[in-house]
């Protein structure tokens, strides 16, 4: 969480930084503030709230400066103010640091530093940064000799860009949290995140853990921590800056659900062959030797790794499902039979991170099922596979969800491949192939639909959403509970239908809304499921095949999806349970990009 940014080169900083952190505030907005350095001066302007409250601030003034850094925040240590928010300086403002991460040590640090008569105007845990640095300077060391000494008395995780009164050159450096470098024709930029500075150059280099990298108006240098000269490789983005753009939509989310068709042609494109699934990583036989695979994820890529287990197991592969920020505590035995799949729509989920890592400590392999190419989980595992959405912004994760189901889908049939499965299995995963193939028009029919808007509005005043659903359609009932209470606000749980009657039901009323996910398999058991609710009072809307009669004919209202082979109907009925979420997050007039207490990118455990 947080998103940080420095850029310097020719012309002016303040505009560029700006657009920078307007394209980075899905990974926090608590607050903003902006760092420029001009003629040996540093100015701050920061602001509790969204990055609006500080270009309002800005509004009038003039901030000349060629080099600076910019922040935006999601709250950790201190609540949301003015005083809280990043950059921090030092006691006479030579120096600003943004940073994103948590500094464990900062109490001790704070309180020798309070000794030695600095003052703090602060709660976080960055501030201590600029008073190191300012020692070190005091010292008579040089800027970057000053920002390492500093750092070197860090202890916790951090992405750290520095700007100091004697120099254009930003110091930064990165240790368990992301930060990619972009290299432009007229200047040079470091952030959290690519979509930083995608308006101005889309060539990247990815820095490694422990990298530093100096950049000046004449260009960058990388180094390791002990100061020796690194290359890393130049490489180029292909996202384009419009897909990070709203365009004509009013919600990032909207344009995100509307783009799925295309994302799922991007992960499907070149990945199926002679109804095999042929994926770059995996050439064929190279998972022959796996026996077990365990998923590590959270939240909505919890729900999308439950989804895949659901298909691998359906292609006679055990499988099972953790819950990334439990998998430390409760560790799953493995062994070299073992691979263990990260699912990341960001590839820097902290919890995930360390999952990835304690599976990286035992004999098992690796992989790391993404969007984010360069992305630390990327770099950390033994394989990556990327789902090829292009970026996501809004904070509520769904065209990820769907491009993640479908390179699980395709996993699972080049898993068949490789353990030469024959029987029920191969047929059964030859058959999602042969959909996969169906699945973005089947999708764009779904994007369509006005059915969710108008079924948001007549169900607006229910006490709370219940979604159920079995087999595939429990994934989506968790994940169509999940996105509905982040935007809305709204009391929403997800159960696997079949789990209503062993307690959940006790809250069944005729204020309860039902949301019964079908897929074409076991309908009638959870039809039973849903007369139980019925008959406590509870209104019923149904999502599933436009075939499923008797679901039709005993819910109250219905959401149809077109015919597709059962595994793959969640990911359409998903798209209905988005749509809903959305709709019902307008009417109540909900922050439904930026849901409050959320961030797009969770770097903290
Ligand atoms: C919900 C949502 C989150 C993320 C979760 C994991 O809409 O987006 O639940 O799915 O924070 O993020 P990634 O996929 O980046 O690891």
């Amino acid at each position: 969480m947080c998103g940080i940014i420095a850029r310097v080169g020719n012309g002016g900083a303040l505009e560029e930084l700006m657009a920078g952190l307007e394209n980075l505030e899905y990974r926090g907005y608590d607050s903003a503030g902006i760092a420029i350095q001009s003629g040996g001066t540093i100015e701050v302007c920061k602001r509790e709230g969204e990055t609006s409250e500080l270009r309002a601030a800005l509004e009038g003034r003039s901030l000349p400066g060629n080099s600076g850094l910019g922040h935006t925040r999601w709250s950790t240590h201190g609540r949301p103010s003015d005083a809280n928010a990043h950059p921090h300086t030092d006691c006479q403002n030579r120096v600003a640091v943004a940073h994103n991460g948590i500094i464990q040590n900062h109490g001790s640090l704070r309180a020798e530093l309070r000794e030695r008569g600095h003052r703090f105007e602060s709660e976080t845990d960055t501030e201590v940064v600029p008073h190191l640095i300012a020692e070190e300077l005091d010292l008579g060391m040089s800027p970057e000799a000053a920002f390492r000494a500093a750092v070197d008395r860090l202890e916790g995780s951090y992405a750290l860009a520095v700007t100091i009164d004697s120099t254009e050159t930003v110091f930064a450096t990165r240790h368990g949290s992301p930060l990619v470098l972009g290299v432009g024709y007229d200047a040079t930029y470091v952030a959290s995140d690519a979509p930083a500075f995608l308006d101005f150059t889309d060539t990247v280099v990815y820095l490694e853990e422990d990298d530093y990298v100096a950049i000046a108006p004449d260009g960058y240098r990388i180094t390791d921590a002990s100061g020796t000269p690194l290359e890393r490789p130049v490489e180029s983005i292909n996202w384009d800056a419009g897909d990070a753009q709203k365009g004509a939509y009013s919600h990032f989310m909207r344009k995100e659900i509307d783009e799925q068709p295309v994302a799922l042609r991007q992960a499907l494109e070149g990945r199926i062959e002679d109804g095999t699934a042929t994926l770059e990583q995996f050439p064929p036989g190279s998972l022959s030797d796996i026996e077990h695979v365990v998923f590590v994820a959270c939240g909505t890529s919890y729900h999308a790794a439950m989804y895949g287990s659901v298909l691998l197991r359906r292609a006679g592969v055990t499988a099972t499902v953790a819950r990334s920020n439990e998998f430390a505590y409760d560790p799953t035995p493995l062994d070299d039979r073992t691979l263990v799949i990260a699912v990341t729509q960001s590839g820097e989920t902290a919890d995930t991170l360390a999952a990835l890592r304690v599976a990286a400590g035992s004999p098992s392999r690796t992989l790391a099922v993404t969007n984010v190419v360069g992305s630390t989980a990327a770099r950390e595992a033994d394989h990556s596979l990327f789902i090829q959405a292009g970026p996501e912004i809004g904070v509520a994760a769904t065209k990820t969800f769907s491009s993640q189901v479908a390179t699980l889908a395709l996993l699972a049939g080049r898993f068949v491949a490789d353990r030469d499965s024959g029987g029920d299995s191969t047929d059964r995963i030859g058959r999602v192939l042969d959909g996969l193939d169906r699945l973005p028009a089947a999708v764009e029919t779904v994007v369509g639909s006005a059915g969710p808007e108008a079924l948001a509005r007549e169900f607006s005043d229910a006490s709370s959403y219940f979604f159920l659903g079995r087999g595939v359609g429990y994934p989506v009932a968790l994940e169509g509970a999940l996105k509905f209470k982040e935007i809305t606000y709204d009391h929403a749980e997800g159960f696997a239908a079949g789990e209503l009657k062993h307690g959940p039901l006790a809250l069944v009323t005729e204020d309860t809304v039902i949301v019964a996910v079908f897929t074409g398999r076991h309908d009638e058991k959870t039809l039973h499921n849903v007369r139980e609710a019925q008959s406590r009072g509870a209104s019923v809307i149904g999502v599933g095949p436009e075939s499923a009669v008797a679901a039709r004919d005993t819910v109250e209202e219905y959401l149809s999806v077109p015919a597709l082979e059962p595994e793959l109907v969640g990911v359409l009925a998903n798209v209905h349970l988005q749509l809903l979420a959305y709709h019902a997050a307008a009417i109540r007039g909900r922050s439904i990009d930026k849901p409050r207490n959320l961030a797009k990118s969770v770097t903290v455990e």
